[in-house]
């Protein structure tokens, strides 16, 4: 008789599959995979880029300075906590030197988080960044025009907005983000 996996299950046999993952060269300089964390059960899950240097010595997405920004968002701002929420990125190991993920990386990594998105299921997957936003909507149009707007993806709704770190050096682009995140809470 085949077995239904809980959701905890599903995302260990993904988390597991990819252990030994050799499918770019990033995993030769990265210390740690950085797989993502939050609920299983989550209705809104957010996306980064890739793991900075801070997620790659933690294994954990979003623990850096941009990563207390975004919990702020989560805490302060959308009164959740982080564990109600799912965080992950588009490239699990960290590019060397905080460059982007390169297409080819991105290609070979974004199976795996799509294999979370189906097993969570969120209500919105919120893209922080132009990686994120272009990625997971197989486009090349630039955040500027992509953020503030609850796109479709594989079936997903998808709210761009711009990415934490960015807002770290452009404090005004806060309200923006507010505005996005407003759309997603109303949701
Ligand atoms: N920036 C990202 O895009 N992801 C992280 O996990 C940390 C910083």
């Amino acid at each position: 008789m085949p077995q239904t996996l809980s959701k905890s299950e599903a995302l260990e046999e993904i988390r597991r599959s990819f252990e030994e993952c050799q499918c770019c060269p990033l995993c030769e300089t990265a210390t740690n995979i950085v797989f993502g964390e939050g609920s299983p059960d989550a209705a809104v899950m957010f996306v980064g880029e890739a793991p900075g240097a801070m997620e790659d010595r933690a294994g954990r997405p979003f623990v850096g300075p941009a990563g207390k920004l975004l919990t702020d968002i989560i805490e302060k701002g959308m009164g959740l906590s982080r564990k109600d929420v799912y965080i992950a990125n588009i490239a699990k190991c960290r590019p060397p030197g905080n460059r982007d993920p390169l297409p080819e990386e991105i290609r070979e990594c974004i199976g795996f988080l799509w294999k979370q998105i189906e097993v969570i299921q969120p209500k919105v997957i919120v893209a922080l960044g132009k990686i994120a936003a272009q990625s997971l909507l197989e486009t090349d149009a630039p955040i500027t025009a992509l953020r503030g707007k609850f796109r479709e993806s594989r079936g997903f709704k998808v709210m761009p907005t711009f990415h934490p770190s960015y807002l770290l050096h452009n404090p005004a682009k806060k309200r923006e983000v507010w505005e996005d995140i407003k759309k997603v809470m109303q949701y």
